[in-house]
């Protein structure tokens, strides 16, 4: 039994909520430690496909727990939208379902904040999500935020909420942008209180006894290593840590209890929202991948940017979170392409850069170093057995695995559940 955190190596849409859908089979709990709603996490059951944004991709599986930890910036509209679909699922979320009174609540005047300076920026945009992530987290860090704690005490809660609303709806006039409705918003979140309060429980001790038990805990991460608050190209960034150290405060698990660290990592590269992309493909090329590969966001709709896979900025990934073993997604997405490249390293101005050295303003210019594989033509989405893939793939599967030294443990060819390959 484990502690193991699955992790998006890449800008988010790997596929983790495929992975942790499977993976979160035998768990006891499946943990979100981090971000919010501007997360899409994905699971397809037979015909039907679920999104999951703040609920963990584990819910279906009989015996899993699930926990939204306190690291998390909780919207209560669309968690109680997702407890319906869920419930109305026949999914008894009452023995499920955890929510640590340490998150914070993403209210109605931060997704309001989170458009208008999007608006503001103009052409400068980052293309955020716009709801609500950076201002909520922005609160929490400034000691303005308002928690799921706040929620247990109504009146204290009305008066904070009155405190922050008015002085946000006054940055929201600076902006020239409607106020919000202070009452109507409050009677929103009455009723969406009297929908959480039963969830609401601290879940540190339940992850403690947990560990010591020696059950079987999946840590979910959202969104993907280059949009660490930190340790991305800031300020093309999200507002939470996305390597794998977020968990330990936004969890509290201590680090020396991970076992695992899985990296799910997309056989070629996405990107929704503005910022440098080194590998980028444009024309005839991206759009035929992002048709194939369904490459629109899960949760705003937006197309996604299609680039070759990026192993210099891959290598960072894996080695920032002592990543031991990668997935490896969508690999039927790459059947019917002539040469398939690889990205390897980076020049800048002639020399050699890595991406752990680069600012924003350095990776839009860096030039990718590319190696060069035949692809294959044939259909590989029912293969299930790694001696039946094409020769190209085998070696396009072998290069990624001997450059970054890890393990690969699947590969996924579906979106369905089983639409793997073991890698023996
Ligand atoms: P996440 O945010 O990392 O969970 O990824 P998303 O759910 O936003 O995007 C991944 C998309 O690819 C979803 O539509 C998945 O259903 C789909 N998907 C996941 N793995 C595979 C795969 O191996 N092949 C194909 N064709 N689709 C996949
Ligand atoms: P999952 O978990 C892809 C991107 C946004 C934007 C930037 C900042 O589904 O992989 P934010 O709303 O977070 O302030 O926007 O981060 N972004 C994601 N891109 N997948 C995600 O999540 C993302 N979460 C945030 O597009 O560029
Ligand atoms: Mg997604």
């Amino acid at each position: 039994m484990s502690a193991d955190a699955i992790i998006g190596l890449q800008w988010g849409d790997e596929g983790k909520g495929k992975i942790v859908d499977l993976l979160a089979r035998e768990a006891d709990y499946v943990v979100r430690y981090h971000g919010g709603n501007n997360a899409g996490h994905t699971v397809v059951l037979g015909k039907k496909k679920y999104f999951f944004r703040l609920i963990p991709s584990g819910v279906f599986h009989k015996n899993t727990h699930v926990i939204i930890g306190g690291g998390v910036v909780l919207d209560p509209e669309v968690l109680i939208s997702e407890m319906d679909i869920l419930e109305s699922e026949g999914i008894n979320l009452k023995k499920k379902l955890i929510i640590s009174p340490r998150a914070h609540l993403i209210l109605p005047y931060h997704k309001e904040l989170d458009i208008a300076y999007e608006k503001a920026r103009g052409k400068k945009k980052l293309g955020t999500t716009k709801r609500g992530i950076g201002p909520a987290y922005s609160d929490k860090v400034s000691y303005n935020g308002i928690r799921v704690y706040d929620l247990s005490d109504w009146k204290s809660f009305e008066q904070k909420f009155k405190f922050q609303a008015g002085v946000k709806n006054k940055i929201l006039n600076a902006f020239g942008v409607k106020p919000i409705n202070i009452n109507k918003s409050l009677n929103s979140l009455k009723k969406q209180r009297t929908r959480i309060l039963p969830f609401i429980k601290d879940s540190f001790e339940i992850l403690n006894d947990a560990l010591a038990k020696r059950k079987k805990i999946l840590f979910e991460g959202a969104h993907g290593i280059m949009l660490d608050l930190d340790w991305s190209p800031y300020p093309f960034a999200t507002a939470s840590n996305t390597v794998v150290g977020g968990l330990n405060t936004g969890a509290g698990l201590p680090p020396k209890s991970l076992n695992n660290v899985i990296g799910v990592l997309k056989a070629f590269t996405s990107r929704v929202g503005e910022g440098p992309l080194p590998t980028e493909i444009y024309g005839r090329l991206a759009n035929a991948i992002r048709e194939r590969g369904t490459e629109y966001g899960t949760t705003t709709g937006r197309p996604r940017r299609i680039g070759w896979l990026d192993l210099e900025a891959v290598r960072f990934s894996c080695a920032i979170n002592n990543v031991n073993e990668i997935v490896i997604t969508k690999l039927d997405i790459l059947s019917g392409l002539i040469e398939i490249k690889i990205c390897t390293g980076y020049r800048l101005n002639g020399k050699k850069v890595r991406y752990s050295e680069c600012g924003y303003k350095e990776l839009e210019k860096v030039k990718p170093v590319y190696k060069s594989f035949p692809g294959w033509i044939e259909d590989i989405s029912a293969v299930r057995k790694f001696s039946n893939l094409p020769p190209e793939c085998k070696n396009y599967l072998k290069f990624i695995k001997k450059f970054l030294g890890v393990k690969i443990k699947f590969v996924s060819v579906g979106a369905e559940r089983n639409a793997n390959i073991k890698i023996s």
